[in-house]
C-alpha cells in the first residue's frame, strides 16, 4: 500500500508549522467515485518559523491542477504528500485533486455509508481528502461548498446560503484540518433548539436515514442536558447557531467531535426502549455528552501535536464521567470506570502495548487512541482535582479556557495553569504524564495502644527515612496507629527506571463495633516509602485504604478474609465496600483455581447480606454480586507466579455462581420479585438499576430451573433490556435455539439489534463451541466484513470469550488471525486495534504461547500489511 518503510515519529523532534494558513475555502462536486475537491487556501509564514520547506500532506489524491497566485505550478509529489518552491510572503494556494468515496473502505478521509457521503478525519483522515498541512497546530477557518443531488448537505460551522444542489457552510472558529467534517445525503432530521445562558437560541438537529427517525428523541434529550450541564458546571457556552449530530451505520470509532457537526456512530446514538439496552442508553448518553464537551476542551482549545492526546481526550472523559456520576449514580459510575480501568487499562500497562499517557513516539497515531491515553488519562486528572481541592479545579479550569482559547496546548500548558492557579509544584505529578506502568502500593501497619506507647517504634517504623506525616489527634493520648506505603512500578517495555510518584491516598479508618472513627482523609505520598502517623485512638482500628480509588495503581496488603467480610459490611465509601466484597470473590476464585479450595462461605454469606439490603441501591447490589471476568483473574494467576489455564478458570467462575444461585434459592424468587419494574419503559437510573439486578437474579434461578423463568421472560418482555437479558441465559443453559431463531426474524431488519444477535451468541457460547459459533456465523449472509460493528460483534466477542478464544487447540485464535489478514487490507484502523486481545500472550502456557505467536507472525508475514496493524502486532511479539 505504501512504498516507503514505516517512520517513527518523536515528541522530541516537533518543531513549529513553517507556514500558517489564514483560510481555506473548498468546494466538494460530490460523485461516488470521482469527487472532485477544490481548494483555496491562504498561506502566510509562520513567525516563529525553524525553516521555510512548504510541505502539503496528501494520501491517496489525484492532483489534477495546483496554482500559486494563479500561476500554475508543477509540484513534486510523494505518497505521503507534495512540496513545492513558494513565495517569501503570503500566497494563495489552489488545487483540484480527484477521490474516490464509494471505494474507501478504510472509513477515513471522504467515504460512503449507506448511500450517505462522510467523512473522518481524526487523526489524520483530512490528507485524504485534499493537500494541507495536515496537524493541528495549524488552525483555520474554513468556507465550504457542496455541489451534489442529494437533499442534506452538511458541514461545519453555520448555513450560509443554498440553492438547487448545492450548499454553502462557514465555520468562523479558527480549527484544525482534523475537525473538518462533511455529509451529504438522503437524511431526516429530528429538530429541537436550546437557549444557552446568554440567551442565544441555537438549533439542534439528529441527521438520520429516515427509518430511523423513532430512534432520535433519546440522544436529543441528551444533548440538552450536556449543554446545560457545560454551562453549569464549567460555564462553558456553545458558540455556534447550530449544532448537527449524524448518525452513520459504518464507522470505526464510537462518534467524532467535529467543529458543529458531530458524526456518529449509529450504535452511539440511535436508541429506542425496543431496540436498545439500558446499558446502550447509559453509553448513548455519555458519548454524546464527551463529543459535545469537546467543543470546549478539543475544539476551542485543541492540541499541539498528536503527542498531546490525553490533553483532550483524558480531560474530556474525565468531564463525561463527571456529567455521568451527576446524572446517575456517583458511585456505580466509579464503580463501573475502575472495573473498566482494570480490565482495560491495567493489561496495556503491564503488557508489550505499555506506554505513557503522553507517549514519546508512534508510528501510526490511530494506535494511541488507547486505554491509558483515555482513562488513565482521566485518572490523572481526578488526582489532579483531589489533591488541589475542587475550588482551586475549578480556577484552574477556567484560568485554562481564559489563557488558552484558540490556542494549540500542550500538557506543560495544561500544568503550568494548576501551578499559577494553586502555587503548586508539579514537577513530581508530571510523571504521571510520562512514566509508562501501573504503580504497585504496598501497605504494612503498626498499632502501639496507649499502654505500651513509650515503647520504641518498630523497626518498620524506624527504616523510614523521612519523619512519618502527623495525620491526626495531635497530642490527643490513646493508641498511634501507622500506616506505611511503599511504592513499586516494575519496569516497562522501553522504560526500565522508574521514579516515585505522587500518590492521593484516601484513607478511612473504623472501629472494631464498625462505625467509623476517622473519617475520609487524603494522605499524599510522594516518596518511594512513607508513614502516615494517626494517634489518640482508643482501640486498633481496621483501615479502609484507597477510597474511591483515588489513585490508580495495585494496592497490594495481607488482608484476612475476615477483615475483608468486615468492610463488606461496614465501610462508609462504597467503592471500597464493594472492593471489599471484589477482593473476597477474587482471593476465594484464585484458591479454588490454584488449590482446587472450596468456595469460600464468607463471600457467600456476605453476598446473601448485600443482596437482601434494601438500604442499598440495586445499581450497587448488581455490581457486588458480578465476578471478576476471566481474564482479571489469569492476570493476577500470572503475577502470582501461577500460569493461567482458562478452562480451569472459567470452571471455577461455573462453581462458584452455581453455589451463589444455591445459598440464595430461596430468597431469589421474592427479591426478583420486588425488582421488576412496573408501568411504561424508562431508561432513568433507578429502573436501569433493577433491572439490572434482576438481570443478575435471573441468570442465577436459570441455574436452578433450568431456563423456565427466563422463557417466559423472553416471550413477555416489552423491552430490549429484559429480551435480550433472557436470552443470555437461554444461550448459557443450552437452550437459546428456538429464542435465537425468533429473534433473528423478529429484528433481521435492525442493524443494531442484529449486531447484539451476533455478539450474544458467541460470547455467551460455551468455550470449548464459541470458535465454531463464531466461524458459522462468519458464514452467515449478514456478516459483513466492511461494517466495523458487525466485525467487532463477531470477532470481538469470541475475543470476549476468554476459555473460549484461548481454546487449546489454537482454533479461536486462527479464526481471528484468518479474518484480521482480511480485513486488513480494507480497514486498517480496526483491524490493528483487534489485534490487541493478543497483547497477553507470554502470560499463557507454552502451547498456547507457541499457538498465538505463530498466529502472530501470519499476520506480520501478510504482504502489503498496513502501517497499523504491522506496528500493532510488532510491538505485541517485542
Ligand atoms: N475524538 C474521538 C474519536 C476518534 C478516535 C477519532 C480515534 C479518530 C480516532 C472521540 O472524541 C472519542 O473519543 N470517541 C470515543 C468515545 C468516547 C465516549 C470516549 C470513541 O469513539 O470510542
Ligand atoms: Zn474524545
Amino acid at each position: 500500500m505504501r512504498d516507503s518503510p514505516p517512520q517513527t515519529v518523536y515528541l522530541k523532534d516537533y518543531t513549529p508549522p513553517a507556514w500558517l494558513v489564514e483560510d481555506v475555502h473548498l468546494t466538494f462536486r460530490l460523485a461516488a467515485k470521482t469527487t472532485r475537491v477544490i481548494s483555496r487556501i491562504r498561506f502566510a509564514p509562520n513567525p516563529d518559523r525553524v525553516d521555510q520547506t512548504f510541505f502539503l500532506h496528501g494520501e491517496d489524491l489525484v492532483l489534477i491542477s495546483s496554482h500559486i497566485d494563479g500561476v500554475a505550478v508543477t509540484p513534486k509529489i510523494t505518497a505521503e504528500g507534495l512540496s513545492c518552491d513558494v513565495p517569501d510572503g503570503p500566497f494563495i494556494w489552489e488545487a483540484e485533486v480527484e477521490i474516490s468515496p464509494a471505494t474507501n473502505t478504510a472509513l477515513e478521509g471522504l467515504y460512503m455509508s449507506g448511500g450517505m457521503y462522510c467523512t473522518q478525519c481524526e487523526a489524520e483522515g483530512f490528507r485524504k481528502i485534499t493537500y494541507y498541512p495536515d496537524r493541528p497546530d495549524v488552525m483555520a477557518p474554513f468556507t465550504v461548498r457542496i455541489e451534489s443531488d442529494l437533499p442534506v448537505m452538511l458541514s461545519n460551522g453555520n448555513p450560509v446560503a443554498k440553492g438547487e444542489g448545492w450548499a454553502e457552510w462557514h465555520d468562523p472558529w479558527k480549527k484544525p484540518s482534523y475537525l473538518f467534517a462533511l455529509v451529504a445525503g438522503d437524511l431526516v432530521n429530528h429538530p429541537d433548539s436550546f437557549t444557552t445562558m446568554s440567551g442565544r437560541d441555537v438549533e439542534l438537529n439528529i441527521w438520520v436515514r429516515p427509518g430511523d427517525l423513532h430512534k432520535c428523541a433519546f440522544g436529543m434529550e441528551a444533548l440538552k442536558k450536556s449543554m446545560k450541564w457545560d454551562e453549569d458546571v464549567y460555564g462553558r457556552e456553545y458558540d455556534l447557531d447550530i449544532f448537527n449530530i449524524v448518525a452513520v451505520d459504518d464507522f470505526n470509532m464510537g462518534a467524532m467531535e467535529n467543529k458543529g457537526l458531530n458524526i456518529f456512530n449509529s450504535s452511539a446514538v440511535l436508541a429506542s426502549p425496543e431496540t436498545s439496552t439500558d446499558a446502550n442508553f447509559e453509553r448513548i448518553e455519555a458519548i454524546i455528552a464527551h463529543e459535545y464537551f469537546h467543543n470546549w476542551t478539543g475544539n476551542r482549545i485543541t492540541c499541539r501535536d498528536w503527542f498531546q492526546l490525553c490533553l483532550k481526550e483524558g480531560l474530556t472523559v474525565y468531564r463525561d464521567s463527571q456529567f455521568t456520576s451527576d446524572m446517575r449514580s456517583a458511585p456505580v459510575k466509579r464503580i463501573s470506570d475502575v472495573i473498566d480501568l482494570r480490565a482495560r487499562q491495567f493489561p496495556e500497562d503491564q503488557g508489550p502495548l505499555s506506554h505513557p499517557v503522553r507517549p514519546e513516539s508512534f508510528q501510526e497515531i490511530n494506535n494511541f487512541y488507547t486505554a491509558t491515553v483515555y482513562e488513565k488519562g482521566a485518572e490523572v486528572i481526578g488526582m489532579l482535582k483531589r489533591l488541589v481541592g475542587d475550588e482551586a479545579y475549578a480556577q484552574a479550569l477556567d484560568l485554562y479556557f481564559e489563557r488558552h482559547d484558540g490556542d494549540a496546548a500542550t500538557i506543560e500548558d495544561w500544568l503550568q495553569v494548576f501551578e499559577d492557579a494553586t502555587g503548586r509544584d508539579l514537577t513530581q505529578f508530571k510523571r504521571w504524564y510520562t512514566q509508562s506502568g501501573t504503580p504497585r502500593l504496598k501497605v504494612t501497619e503498626d498499632w502501639t495502644s496507649a499502654d505500651d506507647a513509650s515503647r520504641p517504634p518498630s523497626r518498620d517504623l524506624a527504616a523510614s527515612p523521612e519523619a512519618p506525616d502527623q495525620v491526626r489527634g495531635g497530642d490527643t493520648p490513646g493508641g498511634t496507629y501507622t500506616l506505611t506505603f511503599e511504592q513499586h512500578t516494575p519496569g516497562t517495555s522501553g522504560q526500565t527506571e522508574k521514579a516515585p510518584q505522587v500518590l492521593p491516598i484516601a484513607v478511612g479508618l473504623l472501629g472494631p463495633n464498625g462505625d467509623e472513627i476517622t473519617p475520609t482523609t487524603l494522605l499524599e505520598m510522594t516518596q518511594a516509602k512513607q508513614s502516615f502517623v494517626f494517634t489518640g485512638l482508643s482501640a486498633r482500628p481496621i483501615p479502609s485504604i484507597l477510597r474511591e480509588f483515588s489513585a490508580p495503581v495495585v494496592l497490594e496488603r495481607e488482608t484476612s478474609a475476615d477483615e475483608r467480610a468486615f468492610l463488606l459490611a461496614h465501610d462508609t465509601d462504597p467503592f471500597n465496600r464493594w472492593e471489599a466484597g471484589r477482593q473476597l470473590a477474587r482471593d476465594g476464585l484464585i484458591a479454588m483455581i490454584r488449590n482446587g479450595s472450596p468456595a469460600d462461605d464468607r463471600w457467600l454469606e456476605g453476598m446473601s447480606r448485600v443482596v437482601r439490603d434494601d438500604t442499598a441501591d440495586p445499581a450497587f447490589r448488581a455490581l457486588m454480586l458480578s465476578l471478576p471476568a476471566d481474564s482479571e483473574l489469569a492476570q493476577v494467576l500470572h503475577e502470582q507466579g501461577t500460569t493461567p489455564d482458562p478452562d480451569t478458570i472459567w470452571q471455577a467462575r461455573e462453581t462458584l455462581t452455581q453455589q451463589l444461585a444455591d445459598t440464595l434459592q430461596d430468597a431469589l424468587p421474592r427479591l426478583h420479585a420486588e425488582m421488576t419494574v412496573e408501568g411504561a419503559y424508562s431508561p432513568d437510573a433507578g429502573p436501569a438499576g433493577r433491572r439490572a439486578l434482576a438481570g443478575k437474579l435471573l441468570g442465577l434461578t436459570t441455574r436452578l430451573d433450568g431456563g423456565a423463568q427466563a422463557a417466559r421472560q423472553y416471550t413477555s418482555a416489552d423491552n430490549m433490556t429484559l429480551q435480550l437479558t433472557a436470552l443470555a441465559c437461554l444461550i448459557r443453559s443450552g437452550r437459546g435455539e428456538d429464542a435465537l431463531a425468533a429473534f433473528y426474524n423478529r429484528w433481521k431488519d435492525d442493524r443494531l439489534v442484529i449486531d447484539k444477535w451476533f455478539m450474544l451468541q458467541i460470547a455467551e457460547a460455551d468455550p470449548a463451541r464459541a470458535a465454531d459459533v463464531a466461524k458459522t456465523l462468519t458464514e452467515h449472509p449478514d456478516f459483513d466484513l466492511k461494517n466495523p460493528n458487525r466485525f467487532r460483534a463477531t470477532m470481538g466477542a469470541l475475543a470476549m470469550n476468554h476459555a473460549g478464544f484461548h481454546r487449546a487447540d489454537g482454533e479461536g485464535y486462527a479464526l481471528l488471525a484468518d479474518w484480521l489478514i482480511r480485513l486488513d487490507a480494507l480497514n486498517p484502523q480496526t483491524t490493528a486495534r483487534m489485534c490487541s486481545v493478543f497483547q497477553a500472550w507470554r502470560r499463557y502456557d507454552a502451547g498456547r504461547q507457541a499457538l498465538m505467536q505463530r498466529n502472530l507472525e501470519r499476520i506480520a508475514a501478510k504482504s502489503d500489511l498496513s502501517r497499523d496493524t504491522a506496528e500493532m502486532v510488532g510491538r505485541i511479539l517485542g
